[in-house]
């Protein structure tokens, strides 16, 4: 494949996954607190995290190694923050979660799949077969160390705050409890918000269009999500924080 046509298709999943924002405005994505028995068959909750994010940590590391990306050192250590962050979710992320006997529709874990597989071919793709301008010099860049500074704040306060709900579990069966602490003082879903923080300092730091696409995607999938979260709450506890934001702390 030319980079002219790789780059077009870019911009067409890109258009995508804004329609899809829209859409899942107004259709809560049915998994979690939202799921439905509605949307056909289920499968278990950790089963569905499993198989939904696995393709997005093994197709693009397969095509990654399988150009000549994976030959270079500098291409790896732009590489390596996604593959740290799919190893946590993939391998750590779903034997941690604290929802025994929870079900999600089949046909969801399909959608994440499909949304998976896409991102991870541009990503992988991307790694292995254009990205020969990089060099050492990228490194040491101002974009790079800013987005490298934004990844590792995101992904510290996205584990933390994952953490911080999964611990909320520790003495009780599947139910749900008001979070507080961290990022929860300010916003219903800081998960959410320092993924976006997350992918979006990554799409700084290595500024090429699978990763801004990743970036996109991730807002246009989480910001709907944390909506539908906030909402939930407010609507299930009547001792809700009323100061409490849903993802943007101050403003949304
Ligand atoms: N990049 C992307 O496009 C994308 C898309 C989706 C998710 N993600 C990431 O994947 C991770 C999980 O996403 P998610 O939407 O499933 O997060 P979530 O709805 O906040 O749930 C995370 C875990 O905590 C439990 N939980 C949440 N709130 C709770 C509460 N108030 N009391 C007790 N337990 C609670 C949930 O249980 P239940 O499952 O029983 O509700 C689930 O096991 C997040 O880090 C998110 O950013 C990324």
């Amino acid at each position: 494949m030319d980079q002219i046509l790789f780059n077009q298709l870019i911009w067409a999943w890109i258009f995508i996954g804004l329609l899809t924002m829209i859409l899942l405005l107004f259709v809560t994505a049915p998994y979690g607190r939202h799921s439905k028995t509605s949307w056909g068959p289920m499968i278990s909750n950790r089963m569905g995290w499993l198989l939904m994010e696995l393709p997005a940590l093994l197709l693009p590391f397969i095509i990654f190694l399988s150009g000549e990306g994976s030959s270079r050192r500098v291409i790896w250590i732009l590489f390596l923050p996604f593959l740290i962050h799919y190893i946590n979710r993939v391998l750590i992320f779903p034997f941690r979660l604290r929802t025994r006997g929870k079900k999600m529709p089949v046909v969801i874990v399909g959608m994440a799949i499909f949304f998976n597989s896409i991102n991870g071919f541009f990503l992988g793709y991307y790694w292995g077969y254009f990205a020969d301008g990089y060099t050492a010099e990228w490194l040491t860049s101002p974009q790079f160390i800013t987005g490298l500074i934004m990844f590792c704040v995101g992904i510290g306060f996205n584990i933390r705050s994952d953490n911080m709900l999964i611990w909320l579990r520790k003495t009780s069966s599947n139910g749900y409890k008001i979070p507080y602490g961290g990022l929860f003082r300010y916003i219903s879903c800081p998960n959410h918000f320092s993924e976006i923080i997350e992918w979006t300092g990554y799409a700084i730091m290595v500024w090429n269009m699978p990763a801004l696409a990743f970036a996109v995607w991730t807002f246009a999938n989480l910001v709907p999500r944390a909506l539908a979260h906030h909402k939930w709450y407010k609507s299930h506890f009547e001792d809700y924080p009323e100061e409490r934001k849903a993802i943007f702390p101050g403003i949304l």
